[in-house]
């Protein structure tokens, strides 16, 4: 039996009255998602500021929001998405998870008072289809009783054994999927993992030289990706149903240089975005998730020298062919969505915004 609608079903609202689903993601360039707690009532003034300096803003409902102030952060995030002009920034919120006795609440009251301005919503512990099929069917239902007139997207975060085990099949679940984001932290724990760091490396996940090849010296040690397996399995699922996927939290603020490693790796394989928890992870994302300007001037020449795209030319003694020229075109797209955020670096790829 097939988890999946037919293809002619797969399209159709599941309430009447509901908006059409997406056949194609909006184009946005959500390098860092920036999480924000809502019912911090100083953050909430400076949300417009905020809203400025990033790509999306995420009010966050579930972990790290004690259980005492689950409501107030619900009525803060409704409060800010109402008197917000978000422009061309994204808004987010991360509700609480299936099981949790909040997520029913989170999301017919936010639908109900902020349907018209919320783009994603983010669900945590997501183990498989089934919890995107009833999202997606409730979300139906409140768009259409409460006349929203875009679909709300769902994002989920790959945080659970199970989770990762199913992620084709959360991918598939519905053309309601924005896409995935690696939650490494609750991932460790559902794996049992031995490490209790919020994403990033750990020390003793290495990778020691051939004993017969050090002769005396010291043995090379080399600290390895405890992301890579997980990531690439997110980036494969996501790509295949047209998603997009995201390195999630780095939580050590205090190590900038292994969260830019971190989002870095990330990005290089196929990853768009990552979370911001802290404003200086803001310019880390954006340094990361922005093509470097030497790549972006090289697969312009790339474009130029192949302009339908086929064929074989050498670059610098580099051979180029119809892969390079997609390789190339993911670059130059990436640019041109950076550049009309962000004049800074439209001039250093040399676009006009
Ligand atoms: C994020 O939610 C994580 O668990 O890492
Ligand atoms: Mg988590």
């Amino acid at each position: 039996m097939s988890a999946v609608r037919t293809p002619a079903k797969h399209f159709a609202p599941l309430a009447i009255g509901a908006p059409e689903p997406y056949r194609a993601l909006p184009v946005r360039i959500e390098r860092m998602i920036h999480f924000v707690p809502p019912h911090n009532e100083k953050i909430r003034s400076k949300i417009k500021d905020i809203a400025r300096q990033v790509d999306v803003v995420l009010g966050n409902l579930e972990d790290a929001i004690p259980a005492g102030d689950k409501e107030a952060a619900r009525q803060g995030f409704i409060q800010l998405a109402r008197e917000t002009d978000f422009g061309g920034t994204g808004l987010w919120v991360r509700i609480n998870c299936l099981n949790s006795p909040w997520m029913l609440d989170d999301v017919i009251e936010i639908v109900r008072e902020a349907g018209n301005k919320v783009d994603v919503i983010m669900l945590p512990k997501v183990e498989g289809p089934w919890d995107i099929h009833y999202l997606d069917q409730l979300l139906a239902q409140l768009e259409a009783k409460h006349a929203v007139t875009r679909p709300i997207l769902i994002h989920a975060i790959l945080e659970t054994a199970e989770g990762v085990k199913n992620v084709e099949a959360i991918a598939a679940a519905s053309p309601r999927m924005h896409g995935m984001s690696l939650g490494p932290a609750d991932l460790s724990a559902s794996r049992g993992m031995k490490t209790t760091r919020v994403g990033g490396g750990h020390p003793d996940y290495a990778v020691l030289s051939d004993a017969g090849a050090a002769a005396g010296a010291g043995r090379a040690r080399a600290q390895q990706d405890l992301w890579h397996y997980t990531i690439g399995r997110m980036v494969d699922a996501c790509l295949a149903y047209g998603l997009k996927p995201f390195y999630g939290p780095f939580g050590d603020f205090s190590d900038p240089a292994g969260c830019e490693a971190q989002f870095r790796n990330a990005f290089i394989q196929g990853c768009l975005g990552a979370w911001s928890l802290h404003p200086s992870q803001i310019d880390i994302a954006k340094r990361v998730f922005s093509p470097d300007v030497n790549e972006v001037a090289f697969a312009k020449r790339i474009l130029e020298a192949m302009p339908d795209g086929t064929g074989a030319v050498m670059i610098d003694g580099k051979m180029q062919d119809d892969a390079t020229w997609k390789q190339a075109k993911v670059i130059v797209d990436l640019a041109r969505l950076v550049a009309e955020k962000d004049p800074e670096r439209a001039e250093a790829y040399g676009f006009r915004s």
